[in-house]
């Protein structure tokens, strides 16, 4: 049984730096040492493995880890297994897609039927062509997959998108989408001693706190009391707000409200619009 709580991140790569800031933001100090595969932290019994993303699911069923930070892609593609996802981490949002060279005509999943469309996603892109009842024959690769129709080896492709530079930088459109994805946290069978245990709930709990933080805004504002209905209605995702009255004015109030979703300015302009002034939008740091 190891003494210290082993969590998996992905080495560099997309999710890499973004687990990192997540650790870190939960509190955990990362000493960086010579060892580029192990990271200890500094004020808690927790190493970070360092590894690639796809060893992560078996790292963690295998117990060489006791959690992981993985896209959910790398999951499904490999079988969720005995794993369980604890949950989503909010960061590392991307798509699987379907994509063709632009130009070419698509009118839905049944312009697949009999083409070759390659993938690093096999399993994933084989269980949405079932689905949908399209007989495709897929090209598995390694890489490098949106040069696929360029060489003649696929007419579409299967790949993540984030940003879409990729594609579009290979003339290449999407036109579906397979799965979307983000960062989620996975646990393998609960084999912690009670001490590790402690440690992994305080984990997931500070984990939890961070990513709700993450998307949530602490929203502040003057009202007049009977605006409050149609505020409580335009504030996006807060239960209950805190209600104060306002020092000398019995009909003012001031409002506080946690967020749970995006703030925009449109969301502002409605609140102004329903009588609201002063409105502050303030990130929140911690939440529990
Ligand atoms: C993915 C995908 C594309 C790129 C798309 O690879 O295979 O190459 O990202 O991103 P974009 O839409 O922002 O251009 P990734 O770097 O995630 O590597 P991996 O999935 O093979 O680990
Ligand atoms: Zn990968």
């Amino acid at each position: 049984m190891n003494e210290r709580l082993r969590i998996a991140v992905q080495r560099g790569g997309r999710l890499g730096t973004k687990s990192l800031e997540l650790v870190e933001s939960a509190g955990f100090r990362i000493l960086r040492g010579a060892n580029e595969l192990l990271y200890r932290i500094e004020n808690a019994p927790i190493d970070l493995l360092c590894v690639r993303d796809d060893d992560i699911p078996t790292f963690v069923e295998d117990g060489v880890a006791d959690f992981g930070i993985v896209g959910r892609n790398v999951l499904e593609e490999r079988g969720v297994g005995s794993l369980t996802e604890v949950m989503p981490l909010g960061f590392g949002r991307c798509t699987l897609k379907i994509a063709v060279p632009a130009g070419r005509a698509y009118s839905g999943v049944e312009s697949l039927q009999g083409s070759r469309i390659a993938t690093t996603y096999p399993r994933t892109l084989s269980r949405f062509l079932e689905h949908n009842g399209v007989e495709a024959e897929i090209v598995s690769m390694r890489g490098a997959v949106e040069v696929a129709p360029r060489l003649k080896l696929a007419q579409a492709i299967c790949d993540l998108v984030s940003t879409g530079a990729t594609l579009e930088a290979n003339g290449l459109v999407a036109v579906d989408t397979v799965m979307k994805s983000e960062a989620v946290l996975i646990h393998g069978a609960p084999v912690l001693d009670s001490e590790l245990a402690h440690v992994g709930e305080s984990v997931v709990q500070r984990f939890r706190g961070v990513a709700a933080s993450q998307g949530s805004k602490y929203v502040m504002m003057n009202a007049p009391r009977s605006a409050l209905p149609e505020i409580s209605r335009i504030l996006p995702g807060a239960g209950a707000p805190t209600v104060t009255p306002l020092a000398g004015n019995d009909d003012a109030v001031a409002v506080h409200a946690v967020c749970q979703e995006s703030v925009f300015w449109e969301t502002l302009e409605k609140l102004r619009a329903a009588g609201a002034s002063a409105i502050l939008v303030l990130p929140i740091e911690k939440m529990m």
